[in-house]
């Protein structure tokens, strides 16, 4: 295990009623831009706790922001936010409003003339607007990580952008805020946080004993509890438990000191900027390829997943991976998710598309070791077929 610091500068408010907690959070002087995205926030009673926090205080409000938040969209938030004189940034939505608000904060801050520079990492991001969180998907983990992904929809590209200054202030997590969710999108929520947790765990073994111990922990937790939540809608143990697993799935604790992969979420953002399918199905439908092409750099870990995850601790080494890979999908499948590209009626020419763009966004040598180039990511949706 390497050196590390870890500091998580976002304080948790979880629980139900946590919404009426905000305005604690937020600076009484602060003039605060709310953002969300398609209007679940206005059908399911979160706005309204929002607003009613916020009694008093100084609000404005953007609302549109689309799943896989765009450049052009936030763009138009950063004009809302500036008429405004906003200078505190409420977040009340899925990972794409957090996501899309993280940018909007570093966007308002800076200087330079185009902010998607920002995203590519031309520019470097030297400061944002604090932003706060009322989180109604479990899923991403952005609530309370420095990550977004953006997408250009004139560039026809999806990026990721990690930066200190754009963490959090707080994050409110009240599993109630759920309920409203349909189906699709709680099975959306565990397969991301699972593929999540394997990123930063299926790598290669580094002595990261509570890394390891807590992936294993979070990912039974996912293969438990999410099946549960979609079996019985109302159980609200299941989903306050998928939304804690969500976000220490993703709040940097298991990736300290640890190697960590990346490479199915890489190629999984090329499949949805190209053909706009959900980021968790776009994953599903990579990891388990991805597990049998890159089988001997994993190995390892690859049987320490089946004993600790699934199980499998008797036979040959080879026939317990394969199982776990099995075990896998059909996981995935449970939750009514894709598992190959013809699934999602998407076809193989989908592999060198894929492996064009990587190249083209400077992608081209993920995975732990470096070793998923475009000719690898082809080799795995090949197998995705
Ligand atoms: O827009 P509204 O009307 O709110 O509806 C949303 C949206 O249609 C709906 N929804 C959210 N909460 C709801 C609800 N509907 C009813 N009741 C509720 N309580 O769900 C739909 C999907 O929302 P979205 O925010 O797009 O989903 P998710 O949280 O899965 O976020 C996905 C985005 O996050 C990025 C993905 O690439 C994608 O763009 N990611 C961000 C990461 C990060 N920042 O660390 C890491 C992830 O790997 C991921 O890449
Ligand atoms: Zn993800």
């Amino acid at each position: 295990m390497k050196s590390f610091s870890y500091a998580n500068p976002t304080r948790i408010l979880f629980g139900a009623g946590q919404i009426a907690a905000i305005a604690r959070q937020i600076p009484e002087s602060a003039k605060v831009l709310v953002t969300y995205g398609g209007g679940s926030i206005k059908k399911n009673g979160v706005y309204e706790q929002v607003m009613a926090a916020l009694k008093g205080r100084s609000v404005a409000e953007f609302g549109g922001i689309e799943p896989n938040p765009t450049y052009e969209t936030m763009m138009k938030a950063a004009e809302a936010a500036r008429a405004a004189g906003s200078d505190f940034i409420l977040a009340v939505g899925g990972g794409s409003v957090a996501d899309g608000s993280k940018f909007l904060a570093a966007a308002l801050a800076y200087d330079g003339d185009e902010p998607w520079d920002l995203v590519t990492g031309k520019a470097q991001i030297k400061r944002a607007v604090p932003l706060g969180v009322v989180l109604t998907l479990p899923a991403t983990g952005s609530e309370s990580n420095c990550a977004a992904v953006i997408t250009h929809k004139g560039a026809g590209a999806k990026l990721a952008f990690m930066n200190p200054a754009v963490y959090p202030r707080f994050a409110v997590l009240d599993p109630e805020t759920t309920l409203s969710l349909p189906p699709r999108q709680v099975a959306n929520g565990v397969a991301d946080a699972f593929v999540h947790v394997i990123e930063q765990y299926l790598t290669r073994p580094a002595g990261g004993m509570v890394q390891d111990a807590f992936a294993e922990a979070l990912l039974r937790t996912l293969i438990a509890v999410g099946p549960k939540t979609l079996a019985d809608l109302g159980d609200m143990d299941a989903r306050a438990n998928l939304m804690w697993a969500a976000n220490q799935a993703l709040n940097g604790l298991i990736s300290v000191g640890v190697p960590q992969d990346w490479s199915t979420h890489m190629i999984g953002h090329e499949l949805t900027a190209l053909y706009g399918i959900d980021h968790a199905r776009s994953l599903t439908i990579v990891l388990p390829a991805m597990m049998r092409v890159r089988q001997e750099a994993k190995h390892d870990k690859l049987v320490q997943y089946a004993a600790e995850v699934w199980g499998l601790k008797d036979g040959p080494e080879d026939a317990r991976i394969a199982a776990a890979i099995l075990k896998t999908e059909a996981f995935f499948r449970e939750l009514g998710l894709p598992v190959r590209l013809g699934d999602a009626r998407l076809g193989i020419d989908a592999a060198e598309k894929v492996a064009a763009n990587l190249a083209a966004h400077g992608l081209v040598k993920l995975g732990e070791d470096e070793g998923v180039t475009p000719e690898v990511a082809v080799q795995v949706l090949t197998m995705a077929a």
